[in-house]
Formats: C-alpha cells, structure tokens, sequence
C-alpha cells in the first residue's frame, strides 16, 4: 500500500547540496553515472539530522566515497528506493558511482531511449531513476555535466546552461561538458543525446546581448522547426515587454521527442517537448497544432522564471509554478491574437475546456484543492485543478486588483524570491503587499475544493424601479471537506433593456449614469445588491468574461405578464444570444438554451412520446447567428457549436451516453436540415482558397467550416456530404483534410473505408499523422451494420504499427474514446469497460504514467445509470482486490474512486 504524504508534515532538509558533478558514461544497455557531491548539514533545523537520506529507484549501486575515500557497507543502509549515508556531521564530498538501464526504461521517467536517442526526464521524481540523490525541489545546487558517448551514434551531447568543454576521446567516444551557472533541483536537470540536428538563430534581448537559439530534432524532422523557433523569439520578446522579464542564458534549447508522457518539460535551459508541441508544416499540423505550439512553447520559456529561478519547496505548491504559468501563457496566447474579438474567442475556449475538464474533476472522488492536502503519487496531481484553476486563481487576483497593481505585486514576488524554493504564501504575500489588501479570505481558493455554486434571486418592483439581487453562494461537499466557507469572488454586472440597449448599473442611493459592467465583491454566504432606475425589468448579465470559476444560476422571479421563470429565462437568454455586448455572456447565453434543450429531450425521451427537439427560441436564436454577417467566423463557429456529450452528461443528475448521444444527434439533425441551405452557404463562402496560412482568421473559417458541415452531416444532406469526400481527398491544408475524413467517418458513404484506408497509407509513417488518424476512428460513432467502434480501437491496439509503450498512440487511440466517445466507451454490453481493464493492465506494466491516466477515465462511475455504474464498479473493484499487480500511482485512482464518496 502506497503511503500518504501530506503537507503538513514538511520538513526542511537535513542537509544541503551546493555542487554536483555528474559524470555519463552512457550506453543504452547499461549507463554508469559518477555523481560527486558537495554536501553540508543543515544547521539550522531544531535537531539537526546527521543521517542523510538519498532517494534511488532501479539503480544498481557501484560505489560510495566519502571526501575521495571508499566507504565500507557499514557506513550506509541500502533499501529498494533509499541510500542512507550515516554520520555526515560536517561539510564534505560524497562520490556515488551507480548504474542503470535506459533500455529497460519504458516508464519515460529519468534516462530512457526514444529512437535512436536518449533522453531525460525528471519531473518530479525521475532524477532519483539517473543517481542516487536527495530528489526534492527544496535542495538547490550548481550542476557541473560531462557526458561521454560513442560519437557516431550519439554526436549530439546536450545538458543544462552552456557548453564549457568538448574533445575527442580513443575508442570512437567523445566527451562533452555543460555547466549551468544557476543552481537546480534536481526535477530541472536534462540530459539528451543522440544523432539530432537544429535549427539555430541568434537573437538579440532586450539588454543586447545575443542568444543563441536552437531547436533540436531528428534529421527528418528539420522542415518542422520553423514556427516553433518564430514561437521561441515572440515568447522571449513578450516576458520582457509584459512582464519585464529577460532570458538569463547565453543559449536557449528545445528539443524534440515522440515518446513523451506530458506535453513539454522547462528543464533549464535544454527544454523537452512532446513532438507533438515541437514539430510543425503544414502537411503535419493543422491550426490547432500552430497554436497549441505556441501556446506550450511560451509556457515552458516562461517556466524560467516562474518554475525556474523562483521554484517550488514542496510539490504540495506545484500550482505556484504551474498555475501562474498556465496564467501567463493564457495571456501571451492572447496578446499574440491582439483583436479584443479573437482574445474572447480564446477565453471562450478556455472556459469550454476547464467545465469540461476541471469543473468535472471538482465533482469526482478525485476532487481537490489547486494546493492538495495529501497524496500518494504527485504524478496523478498534475491535474486540470492544479494547471486550469490554478490558472483562474491568478486570474481572479488580477481582477480584483486591476492590472497595475498586480504586476507590481508580481515584480515584488520576483525581487523577493528570485533564487529561492518557496510557498503559495510567497505570491499572496506580495500580492498582499502590492495591494495593501489582506488576501485572508481570497486565500480559500488555495484550500477548499469545488466549484463555488452561486445562486442569484432577482425580483423587480414597477412601482419603484427597483431590481434585487439576493446572492448565495455554496460550495458541494467534496471528500474530506464537508463544510466550506464563502469564497472571495469577483462579481460583475450589467443591464440591458428587451432591444438591447445598455442601461446604467445603479445602486440605491448612488447616481452613477455609466452603463459599463460593474464589478462587485460577494464575500459572504448571502448578499442583496438592490439596483435601481428602471422603467421596465431589464435584462441582466452576470460573471463577464467568466469572471471567476464558478457555476451560476440565476432564478427570475415570475411576475411579468404570466411568464414563468422558465419562459422568462428562455426569453431573456435569447435576447442576450442577439444583444449581449460581452462576448463570454452571450456565448453562454445561446450555449445554456442548448443545453435546455437537450436536457429537456433526455428527460421527456420516453419511447412513444416525441418530444419536440427544439424551443422556438433556440432555433430563432441560432437562425438569428447563422445569418449575421457581423460576427467573426472564429466566435460564430462557438455560437453554433452545441455543448459536448461530456458537458450534457455532466449537467444531468445520471448520465446515459447513450441518451445523451441520441439526443444531441437529434438536436443536430433537427437544425442541420432545417437549416441546411444557409449552413451549405455558409460552408461555401468560408472554404480555404489559395495558400494555407495558420492565422487566427483564416483558422476562424475552417473551424466554421467544421461545424457547418458537422450538421450537414448529421441531416445526411447530399451537398455537404460530397464537400466532406472531397475536403478528405483533396484538401490542401491538413485542417481541412482531417474535417474532410472527420465528417465521413460519421456517413454510410460508399467510399469511406477506401478514403480513410488511403488517409491511412499515406500517413502511417509520419507518427503525428497517424495518432491524428487513430484519434478519428476512436472518437467517431459505430454505424449500423459495421464494427463497433470498441473493436475497431482493439484492433489497432494489436496492429504492427501502434506501440502501447508510445505514450503518443495511447493518447490518441486509447484515452480519446475513453474520454471522447462516451456513448461508444459505456456501452451496455460491458465491451469497453472489457478493453479498459485489458489496456489499464497492459501499459501499466509499460508505463504506470500512462496507466493511472487511463485509470482516471472511471473515477466517475458514481454519476451513471445503474446498468452501468454497476459494470464500472465490478471492474474497478477487480483492480483493488489485485492491488499487488497493479502500480500505486493507479491504485491511488482507483481506490479514491471506490472509497472516497462524495
Ligand atoms: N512541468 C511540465 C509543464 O507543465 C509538465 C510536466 C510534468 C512534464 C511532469 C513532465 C513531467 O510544463
Ligand atoms: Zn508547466
């Protein structure tokens, strides 16, 4: 049984480590390490501790020497995941030689062979996988790196900071040396090797020294770096004009690998990434990729700041790097953009992806604050809450205290940690002072888990003008937090009149005339804002922008001319979906009259009863968007886009896939017939002529194009169906193509098994076009009369050219219809839930990374029908009482889905 860590029980460490210097012998088989230590206790603790406790795991211990003498096995205890050196009372210089297999190393996590090269990766726990060593992010030291190889097969020898050293060595080795001048943990240290080349620039800061700027790939890879070296010089550009922030190397690399468990790692210098955020042209990556390149590849440059030079002391803090980061890359995406219109875009899907994603989590027995409590495995903590919340955390402070006096609170956090390992205190702290705030009651986003549920009663009186807001806030109860008090959330409002007029946000008493949003503060757990100066009721508009992370409801009161609230709420979403001058407000406006909708049709889909699929007002509004010119492409294929199998399901108090998935394809067929002249011209009108470029606008287009064809498609209209063969087969930009081969996999076309088998040919050597291939037939529906989709899946699991030891092809095959496909993964058979248990044994003997992931896709079992909630947990519970077969990083996931109830 894994055992609990929990943050309270933080301990400084009993000694420091001021230099290391690490010698490689590296060999794919077996790699020898000698790892010399400059090593004081620390004094300062109570009861300064004299044993001291190194971390290892699949090593093989060689030697140890204490100040160049060989010590006796008398002198230090050896467990399976422990080295304790006893006695070290006084500075001085421990000399460890150990070995270990990169072969052997499917995990990913420390050395490893991908390819034909190896690579590093040690975040969080993976340096103890390389040597014996105190493996926590507390101790900071100044690493020294001399790296030997065999020279024709590893000519490219990189690590942390700058090249100091290189030479020749006899028997066909060679010898490089890095020295970074900045100390590390040991989580930012990197090493790669191999036969790599690169694209390099010098670029010139903002103080005017040069960088030198590398991108490392495989040499097939080298017409793939040019947009992720343009992202490089606008993120470097941006810390310094933003957040005055400056690249401290000489030099700054990234290099590229196809077997990675996360997106990118911000080791010092020498970042990783995931090929998939490091390799572009157009015939690989569609817009999507462009921008998720950029956007990955400012979030770990940004890392050498906040990550980097102020780290974290414990991994309980992880949001303080990763929140915050997530926070500025949010906002570099955005800045690049420029035009207020695509920034709200971008916010808009951001906020789709945290209610998919985080709000989600919120409501799972995996539940937890952005600062967790406890853990068994860190691994399965880098979580939407950590990164997404975390990053709306940051957020809400900017928004409470405007723009100005946040950076200058940032600038303090910088000035006053630069160099140190530090708490989420040391931000708020800043914040605090910058603000001359007291952030007591803000600080509960740092430790109560949940999304904050805010009520907001309306009444409107005629006599007086008046309009009351009775707000309420409360959170769910989540495991081990029953009771949680209010939150500090920003709070903003305005008003419109039924022809869209703005009015002016009054409160009683006060004679403002301005009809901008304005912001208030709700602190308690009931407030009243009484507004007045209305002739009429007006309509109101809560949380712009998507103020804060919080789940909103608002109940009109009944009183006008008969309506019920329902009706009202219907009527005033409408008005917003045409009027609202906010453009988060009146997405969420029309995406709530779909969500209506469709939930209505669950809950009345009972046989022989036909529901009407849609409200009068939805398809007036949807026709009302469809048809105004005045909407850019991007916001207009948001507007469209109907919520998610996974975000209906997740509205319903038991989810049915398969009822939700009817439903939806009801809805979609409804609107896409009725409406398919207009959706065929708008697809015409915004096809991609000419030359493919990834912009924001001509991106905007192909994503309406998507949409307009996925109702097309559902209507089985014959145009669109002949647009989506032809998009498969001819289109010029892979975006396209992939929307092509997307859309006839959902058709009962003749020519679909050749188009997608011919897609398959041609794409199967490049890996990032196969995974994107493998993604299509995982997320797509079962037709009748052919496979199902869960046997499709198994069957390229077992096929030649798929590897469950490729993070990359689980991801795209395995974890999409997991996570994407819920009507095809719940079936009621119990096949998916069969493939679940057979994949989640399979990769995790590979790699316990990959497996606790696939493990995390049954968390939810508690929100299903009976049938099958049944079935999940029957298998759920076979893992558990296997525990002994089955790693703890998954064990942890499916033990809190079992016994941590809601
Ligand atoms: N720190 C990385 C990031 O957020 C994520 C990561 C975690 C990568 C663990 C690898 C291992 O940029
Ligand atoms: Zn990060």
């Amino acid at each position: 049984m894994a055992e609990t860590i929990y943050r309270k029980d933080y301990q400084a460490p009993s000694h420091w480590v001021d230099t290391v210097r690490l010698e490689f012998d590296l060999d794919p088989e077996s790699t020898s390490v000698t790892s010399t230590l400059s090593v004081r206790p620390n004094l300062d603790l109570d009861t300064p501790q004299f044993d001291w406790v190194l971390n290892g795991e699949s090593l093989t211990l060689v030697s140890v020497a204490l100040n160049g003498t060989p010590l006796p096995e008398t002198a230090y205890t050896l467990t399976d995941e422990t080295l304790t050196l006893h006695n070290i009372v006084e500075p001085c210089e421990v000399t460890i030689v150990n070995r270990f297999s990169p072969q052997a190393n499917t995990a990913l996590q420390g050395i490893y062979v991908s390819g034909e090269n190896l690579m590093s990766q040690c975040e969080s726990q993976g340096f103890r996988r390389i040597t014996y060593y105190p493996d926590r992010p507390d101790v900071l030291a100044r690493f020294k790196v001399v790296i030997r190889a065999e020279k024709r097969r590893y000519p490219v020898l990189l690590s942390n900071g700058n090249p100091s050293d290189a030479r020749d060595l006899d028997d066909g080795r060679h010898e490089v040396v890095w020295t970074d001048p900045f100390p590390k943990p040991s989580y930012l240290f990197a090493l790669v090797a191999g036969n790599l080349v690169c694209q390099r620039e010098l670029f010139e800061l903002k103080d005017g020294r040069n960088a030198t700027l590398e991108v490392w790939v495989e040499p097939r890879d080298l017409d793939k770096t040019a947009h992720t070296m343009e992202s490089l010089k606008k993120s470097i550009r941006w810390d310094e004009e933003r957040f005055g922030l400056e690249l401290d190397l000489d030099g700054f690399r990234i290099v590229a690998t196809q077997d990675f468990n996360f997106g990118a790692m911000e080791n010092k210098g020498l970042n990783i990434f995931n090929a998939r955020y490091a390799l572009a042209n157009p015939k690989v990556a569609t817009d999507q990729d462009y921008a998720n390149i950029e956007s990955v590849v400012g979030h770990e440059y940004f890392h050498n700041w906040t990550g980097n030079r102020i780290t974290l002391r414990d991994w309980f803090q992880l949001t303080l790097k990763e929140g915050l980061t997530v926070f500025r890359d949010q906002e570099f995406s955005s800045d690049m953009l420029g035009e207020e219109s695509a920034r709200a875009v971008e916010r808009i899907k951001n906020v789709i992806a945290l209610r998919q994603s985080q709000f989600r989590e919120d409501a799972s027995p995996m539940a937890h604050p952005i600062r967790p409590e406890s853990y068994q495995k860190i691994d399965n903590f880098y979580t939407a809450t950590v990164y997404e919340k975390g990053a709306e955390v940051i957020r809400l402070l900017q928004t409470l205290l405007g723009w100005e006096t946040f950076r200058k609170g940032f600038d303090d956090y910088i000035q006053t940690n630069d160099g140190n390992a530090v708490t989420c205190e040391a931000f708020l702290e800043a914040m605090e002072r910058a603000s001359g705030r007291d952030l007591k009651q803000f600080k509960r986003w740092y430790s109560q888990a949940g999304t904050p549920r805010v009520t907001v009663m309306t009444d409107f009186d005629p006599k007086t003008g008046n309009y009351t807001l009775q707000v309420s806030q409360s959170t769910p109860a989540t495991p081990g937090q029953s009771v949680k008090k209010p939150f500090l959330i920003p709070f903003p409002v305005s008003f419109m009149s039924e022809t869209g007029d703005p009015l002016p946000v009054r409160l009683v008493g006060e004679t403002t005339t301005s009809t901008d949003k304005r912001l208030f503060e709700l602190t308690e757990e009931r407030q009243t804002f009484v507004f007045t100066g209305f002739d009429h009721e007006p309509v109101l508009s809560l949380n712009h922008g998507f103020a804060a992370p919080i789940q909103l409801e608002i109940a009109l009161n009944d009183t006008e001319g008969g309506m019920t609230a329902e009706q009202k709420t219907d009527k005033h979403r409408a008005l917003q979906a045409r009027f609202e001058r906010d453009a988060f407000v009146r997405w969420d406006a029309l995406n709530q009259l779909m969500l209506q909708s469709l939930r209505e049709l669950i809950i009345h889909d009972i046989p022989g009863h036909h529901a009407e699929p849609i409200s009068r007002t939805l398809m007036d509004a949807f026709d009302g968007v469809i048809n105004d010119a005045t909407i850019s492409p991007a916001y207009k294929a948001l507007l469209m886009t109907l919520p998610s199998e996974t975000l209906i399901g997740d509205s319903l108090t038991l989810i049915d896939p398969q009822a939700v998935a009817h439903a939806r394809q009801r809805v979609r067929t409804e609107l896409g017939s009725r409406y398919s002249t207009s959706l065929n011209e708008l697809v015409e009108a915004n096809l991609t002529r000419g030359d493919y470029t990834p912009d924001a606008e001509s991106a905007g287009r192909r994503s309406l194009v998507r949409v307009g064809l996925d109702y097309l498609m559902a209507a089985t209209d014959k145009h669109g169906q002949l647009l989506a063969c032809e998009l498969a087969e001819n289109a010029t930009n892979l975006t396209d193509r992939l929307t092509g081969l997307t859309m006839v996999n959902q058709t009962r076309l003749q020519r679909k098994n050749d188009l997608l088998l011919k897609s398959l040919r041609e794409w199967m050597s490049e890996p990032l076009l196969l995974n994107k291939w493998l993604a299509i037939i995982a997320g797509g529906p079962s037709m009748v009369g052919e496979d199902p989709v869960v046997d499709r899946v198994r069957e390229l699991v077992n096929c030649a050219f798929v590897s469950l030891k490729n993070p990359n092809n689980v991801y795209a095959l395995v974890l999409t219809f997991f996570m994407n496909n819920p009507a095809e993964f719940h079936r009621l058979d119990g096949q998916g839930y069969a493939l679940w248990l057979e994949l989640l044994e399979k990769t995790d003997k590979l790699n316990p990374h990959v497996a606790a992931r696939i493990a995390r896709t049954l968390e939810n079992w508690r929100r299903y029908t009976p049938a099958l909630a049944d079935q999940m947990y029957m298998v759920l519970n076979d893992v558990l009482t296997r525990r002994d077969e089955f790693s703890p990083g998954v064990i942890e996931i499916v033990d809190k889905a079992l016994n941590n109830p809601l």
